[in-house]
């Protein structure tokens, strides 16, 4: 069975594709004539009213096409500094393309308080119905950027159950056993394997 996971981005899709790929769910990214979703991110207070936003584009998109009637993923997500009150929190995206790793890093310069955490949550519209769930993953913050692998905020993001290491420095499957994305999706697995919870 293959779902559709409209997002633009190829690390959300790969780490996707892991965990439904276990349980024989093959899952891709949603092109629309042959271009990934480009959604607009609606001004927002939480991650749930932008992941209800993007379902709603995707559906429209598909609409009278051959996809029409596929099974549909989206997500949101983003990333909760405790010492300021949460933010980025929805605005995480923004605030990577402004003021980057290194402005968050100058942010936090005289903070002993590194606690945060990612958080996403994940939509499946699955032949007419709608499921979704919530996932976390905590951590804290490191004082510099360490490893190359994932995106992001992967590069200071230091998970408690990481030993240690940045999620840069994680393999995918690494990530993919303990971050909050896979946490989310590993929800929706369940209400796919027990329809009636
Ligand atoms: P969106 O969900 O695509 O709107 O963006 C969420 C933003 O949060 C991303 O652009 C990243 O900056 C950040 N983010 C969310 N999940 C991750 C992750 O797994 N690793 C690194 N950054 C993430």
């Amino acid at each position: 069975m293959k779902i559709l996971f409209a997002t633009g981005n190829k690390n959300k899709i790969a780490e996707a594709g892991t965990l439904f790929g276990e349980l024989g769910y093959d899952v891709e990214g949603l092109l629309v004539n042959g271009n990934r979703p480009n959604f607009i991110e609606p001004q927002c207070n939480s991650l749930m009213e932008v992941a209800l936003s993007k379902i709603i584009q995707a559906r429209a998109m598909i609409k009278n096409s051959d996809l029409e009637g596929c099974a549909i993923l989206v997500e949101d997500s983003g990333i909760f500094i405790d010492s300021i009150e949460n933010f980025p929190g929805v605005f995480s995206s923004f605030i990577f393309e402004t003021i980057g790793l290194s402005g968050i890093l100058k942010l936090l310069e005289n903070s002993q308080d590194r606690g945060a955490e990612y958080r996403c949550v994940t939509i499946l519209d699955w032949n007419g119905k709608i499921y979704h769930s919530n996932g976390i993953c905590k951590g804290k913050l490191g004082k510099k950027e360490v490893g190359t692998s994932g995106f992001g905020y992967d590069p200071i993001f230091i998970p408690h159950e990481g030993k240690g290491r940045t999620f840069s420095e994680m393999t995918e499957i690494e990530k993919s056993s303990i971050s909050h994305r896979s946490n989310s999706l590993r929800g929706l697995l369940t209400y796919l394997q027990h329809p009636s919870k």
